[in-house]
């Protein structure tokens, strides 16, 4: 931009100016409304009224769509936040490794509460969904911008010293911003280096057909959680008819427990471009589109990024004749989330890149016939981007040799919680849990969550079985819990993670994720019954059945498995096996007592058994 990024700025005094670059900038494109936001609110530190009343004019937008679209994204402020804006990763992860307590620490020191802007406007703190380190927690991320792993009580000391001083963020010691691959066990797509454009040379080589042949031989299934085969979707896309053809890659990763397409984006970026070039080439003349939909927690990987895209171009494996192919033309940007969990759902992705709220849609019609305004889109996790690199270099049976039949190749697994070495690990699918806990050094495991709170949680009597599609499916989170733990609070949490992402669209999700949380509290709170655990198993089903999409029906699964495999956990928070009130009566007439001026014995609610 052609005016100075502050670390630290809420003066709303030149919003106009500001507004009026971005809008510029951005050629007052409505579709890029989530970025247009997202880059007034980077230069004034919040989104003044004034400054989106500007924005929807500007747009020809009703205000009430700006607003809407503003409020759908938590990390869009329509008030001031302060100075530095310190969110806190609020994972399980780092709760178990001590983040309550450290912020309660920060928060002290700086005289705040959670959540509270301090009177001076300098700083507000608060916590926020998991940002990705699990394996260097806790974490927190500071002005949406910079992530600093691995706190301890001197950082915090330290932090809240240099707040109290009003140093930039910027100038914060270099080491604190430091984040760690942690790659322990490197196999294909970690292990093999790429030689930039080899992929490419080999399929301008097969040529289009010959490229989604191999990739449908190879069985590769999508690494983004559903599983959905890669080869069909391209082939789908291709099929469909469309003045254009849009590339997508999923770089939304909110799943918690889940990091590893944080790593692939700081050190296989060439990987992953290349791949959703390769994509392109497959779908046909008409892709000459592509869009990274990068979370907004990852903002600090943005530079790198662009780096990158920018000697791609240079070396003309992007942009206008790509290797010299005359009309293969292909270039990649990149969008930003803005702190939406469910934006990593497919279609609420494109809803998103449009410029609207995140909301999922109906389907059908499916992305591929149906996308990004209405094109025929492909949309692939990152890491299924990096793979297809390595299928079109070795050819797809070479790829349905390793795994399993149904499940081919490798997969990447985010290891993080009760073990020695946390980090990524890379396994061709069919390895058992039992290797994978081995190799990390856990000890004493009482349970893994696998593939983030939507996944499955094992039991120790289930550490045979084997990470395939076929057995125990994962997007990449293995979340690892010894004896110590509370399997309640563990799933706890995960509730609390869901209520607070639902986006409120569906009545089941919306009320069902948050009355799971309140029957949970009366559980902390010492007031459940058997009663409210049956409550909890029958919301699963209603929610499996009766939500929109699968943020809402998977929003139960930690519970159902939890409370299946470890009942004593619940059993021991529970007051009474009859219905139990969620509050104590007698507490209620206080009030009564006070204004009665009586507090003697029959003034007192008797409890018989
Ligand atoms: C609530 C929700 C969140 C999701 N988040 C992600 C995500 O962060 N990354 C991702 O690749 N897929 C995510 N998915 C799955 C996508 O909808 C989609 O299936 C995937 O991006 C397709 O890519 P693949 O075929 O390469 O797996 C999510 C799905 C749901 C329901
Ligand atoms: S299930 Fe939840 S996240 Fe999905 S559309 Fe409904 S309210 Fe939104």
């Amino acid at each position: 931009m052609g005016f100075p990024v502050s670390d630290v700025s809420t003066s709303a005094d030149n919003s106009q100016e500001v507004v009026a670059a971005v809008l510029t900038q951005r050629n007052h494109d409505p579709h890029a409304l989530v970025q247009i936001l997202r880059e007034v609110q980077d230069h004034l530190g919040w989104l003044p009224r004034k400054a989106i009343v500007q924005i929807a004019r500007s747009l020809k937008m009703p205000l009430a769509d700006v607003e809407g679209v503003v409020g759908f994204y938590r990390f869009f402020h329509t008030t001031p936040v302060g100075d530095y804006r310190i969110l806190f990763s609020d994972n399980i992860t780092d709760r178990m490794a001590g983040s309550a307590a450290l912020m309660a620490d920060l928060c002290a020191r700086l005289n705040l509460k959670p959540g509270e802007v301090d009177k001076d406007n300098l700083v507000s703190v608060a916590a926020t969904s998991c940002i990705g380190l699990c394996d260097q927690g806790p974490s927190v991320l500071i002005n949406h911008r910079y992530a600093i792993p691995a706190l301890n009580a001197e950082k915090i000391a330290t932090m809240s010293e240099l707040v109290r001083a009003r140093v930039p963020v910027a100038q914060w010691p270099t080491e604190w911003f430091r984040i760690h691959d942690n790659i322990r066990r490197p196999d294909v797509l970690l292990g093999t280096p790429l030689e930039l454009g080899s992929a490419l040379q080999a399929a301008l080589a097969r040529g289009p057909h010959g490229v989604l042949e191999e990739i449908k031989k190879s069985n590769l299934r999508g690494r983004g959680g559903a599983g959905f085969a890669t080869g069909l979707k391209w082939e789908l896309c291709r099929k469909a008819a469309g003045q254009e053809h849009i590339v997508i890659c999923n770089a939304d990763e909110g799943e918690p427990g889940t990091f590893k397409d944080r790593v692939l984006l700081s050190s296989y970026a060439d990987a992953v471009f290349e791949g959703m070039t390769l994509a392109a080439w497959v779908l046909g003349g008409n892709a000459k589109r592509g869009f990274l939909y990068l979370r907004g927690e990852y903002r600090y990987l943005l530079d790198g990024l662009h780096a990158v895209l920018e000697q791609r171009r240079q070396k003309g494996l992007l942009g206008k004749a790509i290797l010299g192919r005359a009309g293969f033309d292909f270039d990649i940007e990149i969008h930003i989330g803005a702190g939406a969990y469910v934006c990593g759902e497919e279609s609420a992705l494109i809803e998103s890149l449009e410029g609207k709220r995140g909301t999922p849609r109906i389907r059908p019609p499916f992305p591929v016939e149906q996308g990004y305004l209405g094109h025929p889109t492909t949309v692939n996790n990152v890491e299924t981007y990096c793979a297809v690199n390595h299928i079109v270099l070795h050819g797809g049976e070479w790829w349905a040799g390793i795994g399993t039949r149904k499940s081919t190749g490798t997969k990447i697994h985010s290891i993080s919680g009760d073990c020695e070495r946390p980090g990524l690990y890379e396994y061709p699918f069919g390895t058992s849990v039992r290797t994978m806990l081995s190799d990390c050094g856990a000890k004493d495991t009482q349970a893994v969550q696998v593939g983030g709170p939507s996944g499955l949680c094992l039991s120790a009597f289930e550490f045979g079985r084997r990470i395939a599609f076929e057995d125990v499916p994962t997007a990449g989170a293995f979340m690892v819990f010894d004896r110590s733990r509370d399997m309640f609070d563990v799933a706890h949490c995960f509730a609390q993670f869901f209520a607070h992402e639902s986006c409120g669209f569906c009545t089941p999700c919306r009320v069902g994720s948050a009355l799971v949380v309140k029957r949970m509290d009366k559980l902390v709170a010492g007031y459940g019954s058997r009663y409210d655990v049956d409550v909890l198993f029958e919301m699963d089903k209603l929610m499996h059945l009766a939500t929109h999409c699968g943020l809402g029906a998977a929003a139960c699964n930690p519970l159902r498995d939890t409370i299946a495999k470890f009942r004593p956990a619940y059993e021991s928070k529970l007051k009474s096996l009859y219905f139990e009130p969620g509050f104590s009566l007698d507490d209620e007439l206080s009030i009564a007592r006070r204004v009665t001026g009586r507090d003697d014995a029959a003034a007192h609610f008797q409890h018989t058994e």
